[in-house]
């Protein structure tokens, strides 16, 4: 019997839909209260899915950018300016046309060492993020994509990140890809207030029905399950096509 939360799935018929359904989160956590700190944390989600809400929260003109600091949930190892880097494609799609100041933008440092840009963003996220759940870090909103193979973040299957029980950003070895990346970690994804999936397109389809199934078995995107926040899976037809 599975223990996947049924309730945090939506199956949208289009892209188009799951893009305009997420942004509705986005705002709505945008226009939220911003707490004794006055800020909110929010962590963008790497590869090409949530290109389409970027560009939505891009061209959103009621959204109230005061306070919120942006942040990565993984990166690769590359420059800030390489076509492979996360932040190259924030920047393009979401945070070059928006009023964030750039000491509200945290890039992790693909550019560096990855062992010590990770103990950088570690140290980043504490100083800089207030709200504690047992003395983690907690992000007002965590969005994440996942791969054909069921990783999230760069949590990649068979990889060591993925038993990480203590550090809150690391560099994990990802021999399928022959490289490294700079990661978040279980600790502090679970720790969110809101962590939202998007998965988009058939490819995603078996992966996806592999977390809902559950078990041991499952892929990594399957455990972050926030531990008293809420988690939202947003996907499209097309990712759902294996779903019971
Ligand atoms: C990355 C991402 C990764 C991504 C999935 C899905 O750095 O690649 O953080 O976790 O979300 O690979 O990527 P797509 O959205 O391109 O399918």
């Amino acid at each position: 019997m599975s223990d996947f939360p049924r309730s945090s799935l939506r199956v949208f018929r289009t892209v188009d839909d799951l893009n305009d359904a997420a942004l509705e989160v986005v705002r709505e956590i945008l226009a939220g209260s911003r707490g004794e700190s006055g800020e909110i944390h929010l962590a963008l989600a790497g590869g090409s899915t949530p290109r389409g809400l970027y560009q939505r929260l891009a061209e959103d003109d009621d959204i109230d950018w005061n306070g919120v600091h942006l942040w990565f949930g993984d990166e690769r190892t590359v420059p800030h300016d390489h076509d492979d880097s996360n932040y190259k494609m924030a920047v393009e799609s979401l945070i070059q046309h928006v009023p964030v100041p750039t000491e509200r933008i945290h890039r992790m440092r693909g550019e560096d060492d990855p062992v010590a840009a990770a103990e950088e963003y570690e140290a980043r996220l504490q100083r800089h993020i207030s709200a504690r759940l047992d003395g983690r870090p907690v992000f007002d909103l965590i969005l994440l994509g996942m791969g054909d193979d069921g990783h999230t973040a760069s949590l990649f299957p068979g990889t060591t990140a993925l038993e990480e029980r203590k550090r809150l950003v690391v560099a994990n070895e990802v021999p399928q890809l022959s490289t490294t990346r700079i990661t978040l970690t279980y600790p502090v994804l679970n720790a969110a207030r809101t962590v939202l999936f998007l998965v988009s397109g058939a490819s995603k389809a078996p992966a996806l029905a592999a977390v809902v199934a559950g078990g041991d078995e499952a892929p990594p995107a399957a455990r972050v399950r926030p531990e008293r926040g809420e988690l939202l899976w947003f996907v499209d037809q097309a990712a759902a096509g294996e779903l019971p």
